[in-house]
């Protein structure tokens, strides 16, 4: 199926930067939101994209004016009778997504492809909300989507292989990275940040190391920002709400550590409130008296921070989506490179797993697993694999093979 137009419901942080890229592919989009200020604020959000490109002489003014005229703002369903694919990006609340997901079904013609950015809701259960479940899937877009290439591409249990390819397809016409990724919690890429920002946190509130030497030993390890920075960007709200649909999924090795909900408790939200692990105001700084209390109550004080300690656990989640097929090592690699920034001289996790040697990694996640707690359980594949001398590079052959 050939996609000639495209809409966007919800103008905000995520769907005014998915209509600018749509734009800039050359297609026509709608962009609706519930009041004409929104709609604005998107196109606005669109707009201050294409000035950048101008700014660094990329693209002409005239140019920006026609790629701009791609996007048609809205506030009602008229200009969706012809679209062939929507993708909702309301607020990430399930009943709300459910209702505007009826809305679509009703409002669009019956072959048009409706996609969910959900950072963390079943596409399956949207799905259901239509009479279209075939037609459904997720498509998830990263922050800021006209910078990410990534882009997960989730088929519910009742979508149909040729909504998938379609949307596959899609992705790449848009010029972005598709990695089809089977439905769970989390999908791939939040689902192996989880366990790497809570072991950042644990690090934290256990004295290990302060956040500022955390988030310098993963940048010098090569990623763009480190796990506080990331967090406090994102938003605590948007991540504990994230990791609860984890935790409630996989159960106790995702159980968020202590410092996470107190400062979520605290409304310290991250930038976007002034302070969150950092403090961006000139009021005072409440986390070291967190972290007091936090030792106090669990008696867990003085553990070691290695870079090796947050990577690992990515590496054993990793492994369980293997296992579960969710995806293979190689697209693991590139979701990784592409959606979090993960070094590129590395390969990606896999590869930089397979360097480390999976006897060591096993090794260290049993160490940890005794002396941390029961989270570092390694996966059975990895288990597996170090057992039947897959070690990575050193065997020539581990998560990929090498020569
Ligand atoms: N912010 C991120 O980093 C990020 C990254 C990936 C995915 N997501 C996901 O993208 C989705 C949108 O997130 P966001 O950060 O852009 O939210 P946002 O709050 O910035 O924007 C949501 C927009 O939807 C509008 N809206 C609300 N109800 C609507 C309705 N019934 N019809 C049309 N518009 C409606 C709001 O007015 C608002 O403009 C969420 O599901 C979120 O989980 C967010």
């Amino acid at each position: 199926m050939y996609i000639y137009k495209a809409g966007v419901v919800g103008a905000g942080l995520m769907g005014g930067g998915i209509a600018q890229v749509i734009s800039y592919s050359g297609l026509p989009v709608v962009l609706k939101d519930v009041d004409e200020k929104y709609v604005q604020k998107g196109l606005a959000a669109a707009r201050a994209v294409y000035e950048g490109r101008v700014k660094k002489g990329k693209m002409s003014a005239g140019e920006l004016e026609s790629k701009m005229a791609l996007i048609t703002g809205t506030t009602k369903w008229d200009d969706f009778s012809d679209v062939d694919v929507v993708i909702e990006a309301v607020p990430e609340e399930f009943e709300l997504k459910k209702r505007v997901f009826a809305e679509m079904d009703a409002k669009c013609p019956e072959q048009t492809i409706l996609c969910s950015n959900t950072s963390a809701l079943s596409i399956s259960a949207l799905a259901a909300a239509t009479k279209r479940p075939e037609k459904v899937i997720g498509m998830h877009f990263f922050f800021p989507a006209p910078v990410m290439k990534l882009v997960e591409v989730i088929p519910g249990l009742q979508t149909s292989t040729e909504t998938t390819d379609t949307i596959v397809a899609f992705t790449e016409s848009i010029r972005k990275l598709p990695v089809r990724v089977k439905e769970c919690a989390g999908f791939l890429v939040n689902r192996l940040l989880m366990p790497y920002v809570n072991e950042a946190a644990f690090c934290l509130q256990e004295g290990a190391a302060s956040a500022k030497e955390i988030d310098a030993a993963m940048v010098a390890f090569g990623m763009p920002m480190g796990p506080f920075t990331l967090t406090d960007n994102l938003g605590l709200d948007v991540c504990t709400h994230a990791g609860r649909v984890m935790w409630e999924a996989y159960g106790p090795r995702m159980a968020p550590a202590d410092i996470l909900v107190k400062l979520f408790e605290a409304k310290r939200l991250g930038t976007k409130t002034g302070g969150g692990f950092y403090t961006y105001n000139d009021q005072s700084d409440p986390l070291p008296a967190m972290i007091g209390e936090i030792q106090t109550n669990t008696g867990r004080r003085g553990t070691k921070f290695s870079v090796e300690r947050l990577l690992y656990p990515m590496v054993n989640e990793a492994a369980t989506c293997l296992e579960e097929n969710v995806c293979t090592a190689t697209e693991v690699d590139l979701a990784m490179m592409a959606g979090t920034g993960f070094p590129m001289p590395t390969g990606g996790l896999l590869q930089w797993a397979d360097t480390q040697g999976l006897d060591a990694i096993v090794a260290a996640l049993e160490v940890w697993s005794r002396d941390y707690g029961p989270r570092f359980w390694p996966a059975p594949l990895l288990r597996r694999m170090a057992g039947a001398g897959m070690t990575g590079t050193k065997a020539k052959r581990g998560f990929h093979a090498h020569e």
